[in-house]
């Protein structure tokens, strides 16, 4: 017994809920009526449900061919439209009616009614439908007296979908709000503070923030790898691959200072660069080793005879020199003593022209037991 009034308090509340009668309408445009059966009693609220139309006073009879709108105070997703006639007599008033419906800002949009009896029309609108304007028509044959010549109209009812749980909107209350706080309208999902949550844009937050951009207002700029659009939130690029001087989660952050390039993973050798390029036109010197050349850090060169680089490297290739120098030295003299005759020649010349070389080199070159360590090898 419990379980069994459970699942039905369950189906209770799961099934949608009854619609609500819009009551806020009035009639913008109209035909002409008969006498006082004028086109504002089909929303006076009084149904000609017995008696003679006459008595009640309460329809509107409109001179085919005749329409009669109905305009709301706003937009409602309409579900539900009940059209009634008269019930004592003229049937025929009320045949070949239409109906349309629409939008403010949108052409009408036709809906089929399904009769229930000639004085009782009915449409149900499923999904249902936004609509700030309905009409009903009443169309003539123009080579038939068949049409009765009179459109009698004597109450238009209109239902709109309950409104949503909070955080939805729109047809079947299918669609999310995306405010940045609080609510949204149940119809179109505009934010009542009209302020998006981040990543969102448009009058309803419906839209999300156009590509290159993310976040709060959408007013962050992505910077993917190869200008590829980011994750409209939370700015991510596909792969976590950033552009060339962007880093972290949502390459929104420079590289730290003193590196730039793709991945950050170049140094641009100054304390604070460009993130981009590298350029150090913001930084006072280059580090130890690099001086600043079109407001780039790059590498000492020789022509600057100033640095303790460049003499490091001149000492070094002098030492060099000087043991290559010694090393020739070496050769000669061992080549003239194996073959004094080959070389007896040419020892004149060579004495003349490497005189002074010999003279200049140091102490190592001419050391006798260095000499004889060679010979022995
Ligand atoms: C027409 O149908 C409606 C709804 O079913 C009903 O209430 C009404 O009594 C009917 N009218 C006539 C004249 O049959
Ligand atoms: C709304 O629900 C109706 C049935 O209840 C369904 O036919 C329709 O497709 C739904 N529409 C949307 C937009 O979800
Ligand atoms: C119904 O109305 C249409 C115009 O809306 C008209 O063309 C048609 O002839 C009418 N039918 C009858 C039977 O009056
Ligand atoms: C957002 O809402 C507006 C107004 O309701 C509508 O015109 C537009 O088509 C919607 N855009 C999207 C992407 O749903
Ligand atoms: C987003 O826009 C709102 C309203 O214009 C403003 O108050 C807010 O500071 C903006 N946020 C950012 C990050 O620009
Ligand atoms: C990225 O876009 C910017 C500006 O639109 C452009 O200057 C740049 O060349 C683009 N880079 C690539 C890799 O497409
Ligand atoms: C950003 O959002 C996407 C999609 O929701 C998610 O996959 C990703 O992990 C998020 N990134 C961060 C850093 O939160
Ligand atoms: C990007 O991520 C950093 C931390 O990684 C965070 O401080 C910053 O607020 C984020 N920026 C945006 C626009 O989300
Ligand atoms: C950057 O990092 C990604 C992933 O770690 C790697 O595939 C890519 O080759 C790197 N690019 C450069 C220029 O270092
Ligand atoms: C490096 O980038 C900065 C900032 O975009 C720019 O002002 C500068 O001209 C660039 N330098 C070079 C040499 O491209």
């Amino acid at each position: 017994m419990l379980a069994l009034f459970i699942v039905g308090y369950l189906l209770g509340v799961s099934k949608a809920a009854d619609p609500i009668q819009i009551l806020n309408s009035h009639i913008a445009v109209t035909s002409y009526g008969y006498q006082y059966w004028t086109a504002d009693k089909v929303n006076d609220g009084i149904v000609n449900i017995q008696g003679i139309a006459d008595n009640c006073g309460c329809c509107a009879a409109l001179l085919r061919p005749a329409w009669v709108q109905v305009t709301l105070d706003k937009t409602y997703l309409v579900e539900k439209i009940l059209v009634l006639g008269r019930t004592d007599q003229d049937f025929t008033q009320f045949d070949n009616i239409t109906l349309l419906l629409g939008r403010q800002d949108q052409s009408l949009q036709a809906a089929a009614f399904t009769w229930q009896n000639r004085s009782f029309a009915m449409t149900t609108l499923a999904p249902p439908r936004e609509a700030y304007v309905v009409r009903v028509s009443g169309g003539r044959s123009t080579d038939s007296m068949t049409t009765s010549t009179y459109m009698t109209i004597c109450e238009i009812i209109l239902y709109r979908q309950a409104d949503c749980l909070p955080g939805k909107y729109s047809a079947n209350c299918s669609r999310d709000c995306h405010c940045l706080s609080g609510l949204c309208e149940s119809v179109t999902g505009t934010c009542l503070t009209s302020l998006c949550k981040h990543g969102w844009r448009g009058l309803a937050c419906n839209e999300t923030c156009n590509s290159g951009t993310f976040g709060d207002n959408c007013s962050s700029i992505c910077h993917c790898y190869e200008n590829v659009t980011c994750h409209h939130i939370n700015g991510t690029c596909p792969n976590n691959q950033c552009a060339a001087g962007w880093t972290r989660d949502n390459c929104s952050v420079a590289c730290t200072p003193g590196f730039y390039g793709q991945n950050c993973s170049k140094d641009c050798h100054c304390d604070t660069c460009q993130n981009v390029n590298g350029s150090c036109v913001g930084s006072l010197r280059c580090h130890d080793g690099f001086r600043m050349e079109n407001s780039f850090c790059t590498p000492v060169s020789p022509e600057c005879h100033t640095d303790k680089y460049y003499i490091t490297l001149v000492a070094v290739s002098s030492v060099f020199g000087v043991v290559v120098a010694a090393v020739i030295v070496l050769s000669v003299l061992i080549i003239r003593r194996k073959h004094p005759q080959f070389v007896g020649e040419t020892r004149a010349n060579r004495e003349s022209s490497s005189h002074e070389t010999y003279d200049d080199l140091s102490p190592n070159s001419t050391n006798p037991n260095f000499y004889d360590d060679l010979q022995m090898s």
